[in-house]
């Protein structure tokens, strides 16, 4: 793909999971707005992503697609231009088929069209679903949008959408910086654990440059609890995946704000070795309990007990169930209290998690230097 983007996980928000078609240029440039004032843009959430719906259902007399003309009427350009003026980057969507799941128009055999148009906007970041595709192979229709995108010689992010049907994760590091592995998420427990697990199937295919997508984040939309808000946000960061916000970020609980800017579990999801954390070892009934894994830089290594059953339980990582040499020393820092739990632990930490809990750690190996 070449375009030099993604070296982490991207982050920003997208207007589908929480506005579905509910959406016009004010919203979008008040979530710009909030994403600043919040914090959440130095945090690094900085593209704004307009899904489906922005279009009209018909494209102009050129051949063009155009903007709907009651909820954007000062068009793409100048949102995109007022994104731009907030340090910002502006996202938008299509669909490599003859329309959109939302029947808009669709880009298949005018992707050099529309990517020229999509530049000529100053877009940054294109979302590419799947709705409509006639039957056609996803390796014909997903490579020519990022040979159209390339010859605009804007840099855009090219995110694919192809739910993971064909198994994108084989073939799609070549086309695009992220593709989707799973069907879209609910707001649920059960589709949250779900995707988690067929996410993690994928693992050894995601890396800096292109990431497995197991879809874009449901913290704050109320279907879930604190705890497994929590959870998803943890095993999402330790899967390497793209971090797009998908409440309302103008009007957020506190618990919603701790959740999706906690810098150490972000940091855990921007370490630059850009290797995807798996599910490590299982246990428990049903083997509810759970340990996800993954190495980080500075031979690092990031550790989440996950407690999938309903009742609490004490779960414990052996450093033979992670990988680690048996008389090792690490230092166990704990990311959701922020604090260090051990700073000399040698073969295991426990903790109680609550049901449908995760607490989630750093352990850093301790030298001879730095423990005393
Ligand atoms: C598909 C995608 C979703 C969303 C909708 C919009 O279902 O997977 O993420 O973009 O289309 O219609």
């Amino acid at each position: 793909l070449g375009n030099g983007l993604a070296k982490t996980p991207q982050m920003g928000w997208n207007s589908w999971n929480y506005f579905r078609c509910d959406i016009n240029e004010n919203v979008i440039k008040e979530t710009a707005d909030a994403l600043i004032n919040t914090g959440l843009a130095r945090l690094g959430y900085n593209y704004v992503n307009i899904d489906d719906c922005w279009a009209e259902p018909e494209r102009d007399s050129e051949g063009k697609m155009v903007p709907d003309a009651e909820a954007f009427p000062s068009g793409m350009k100048a949102l995109a231009d007022y994104v731009h003026s907030k340090g910002l980057k502006i996202g938008i969507y299509s669909d490599a088929g003859l329309y959109t799941c939302q029947v808009r128009p669709g880009s298949l055999r005018h992707e050099y069209d529309d990517a020229a148009l999509f530049a000529s906007w100053d877009i940054d970041y294109l979302k590419y679903d799947n709705c409509f595709n006639m039957g056609i192979d996803p390796k014909e229709r997903y490579p020519p949008m990022r040979d159209a995108l390339n010859s605009t010689g804007r840099i855009i992010f090219y995110s694919l959408c192809e739910w993971g049907v064909n198994d994108p994760a084989l073939w799609a590091g070549k086309i695009g910086n992220s593709w989707r592995t799973t069907d879209d998420i609910v707001d649920t427990w059960e589709s949250m654990t779900a995707i988690a697990d067929i996410n993690d199937k994928w693992a050894a295919y995601a890396g800096p440059g292109g990431w497995n997508d197991p879809d874009m984040l449901e913290v704050g939309n109320g279907g879930m609890t604190y705890q497994e808000y929590r959870a998803h946000f943890s095993i999402w960061a330790l899967m390497k995946a793209p971090l797009l916000i998908g409440c309302e970020v103008r009007n957020m609980t506190a618990e919603t704000y701790e959740i999706l800017t906690n810098e150490e579990v972000i940091a855990v999801n921007q370490d630059p070795l850009g290797i995807q954390g798996r599910k490590a070892h299982t246990d428990g009934p049903d083997d509810c309990y759970q340990i996800w894994a993954g190495p980080l830089s500075g031979q690092r290594l990031v550790v989440a007990l996950w407690n999938r059953c309903s009742e609490p339980a004490t779960i414990t990582a052996k450093w033979g169930a992670i990988g680690l040499e048996s008389s090792a020393s690490y230092s166990v820092r704990d990311l959701w209290k922020h604090e260090f739990v051990s700073q000399n632990s040698v073969t295991s930490f426990s903790a109680q998690v609550e049901p449908h809990g995760c607490e989630m750690y750093v352990l850093a190996p301790v030298t001879a230097a730095s423990s005393t």
